[in-house]
């Protein structure tokens, strides 16, 4: 994942947001060292990880923030987007709950973040096909409706993360 001793041309930040629960940690976990845990603990504040990649013979460095879905750990919103210039907008397949809340997320990123903020909708548990509670057209049917790009993920499997965060990254770059 990158040499870290070169040098780096830009950052990018991108955020993570959505309910408690939908795999935002473990998407960034798969991203950024490949790995994945079961039992993976609620965030609690912010943390962030890196992941450095060429693009067009430039090395870019993406530092992905993540928070926690609850409220009661959330730290202060304001912060948490300055700089941002990406986000990824995170949903569970199985859970329509948090398919529902994906209105509020988005008021709240258009009210904080950077009005030219490249953002993605992402079911994630694309692997639980037998539990999905959100049809992929509806998702995808919703992100048209709003500008968003859209793809389901498996941070399990290792399925679109990658795809995800590059997608978002070549439209800021
Ligand atoms: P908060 O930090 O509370 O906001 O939650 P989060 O969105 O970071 O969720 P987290 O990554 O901690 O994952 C929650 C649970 O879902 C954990 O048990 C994960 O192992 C599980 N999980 C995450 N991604 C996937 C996935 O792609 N497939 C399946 N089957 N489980 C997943
Ligand atoms: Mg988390």
């Amino acid at each position: 994942y990158g040499d870290p001793s070169q040098k780096i041309d830009y950052v990018f930040k991108l955020v993570l947001i959505g309910d408690s629960g939908v795999g935002k940690s473990q998407i960034l976990s798969r991203y950024a060292r490949n790995e994945f845990s079961m039992d993976s603990k609620a965030t609690i504040g912010v943390e962030f990880q890196t992941r450095t990649l060429v693009m067009d013979h430039k090395s870019v460095k993406a530092q992905i923030w993540d928070t926690a879905g609850q409220e009661r750990y959330r730290a202060v919103t304001s912060a948490y987007y300055r700089g941002a210039v990406g986000a990824m907008l995170v949903y569970d397949v199985t859970r329509r709950q948090t398919f529902d809340h994906i209105p509020r997320w988005l008021e709240e990123l258009r009210g904080h973040a950077d009005k030219n903020i490249v953002i993605i909708l992402i079911g994630n548990k694309s692997d639980l096909e037998d539990q999905r509670a959100i049809s992929m057209e509806d998702a995808k049917e919703f992100a048209e409706k709003e500008g968003l790009f859209f793809l389901e993920t498996s941070a399990l499997n290792a399925v679109n993360v990658e795809t995800a965060f590059s997608t978002v990254l070549t439209e800021i770059f």
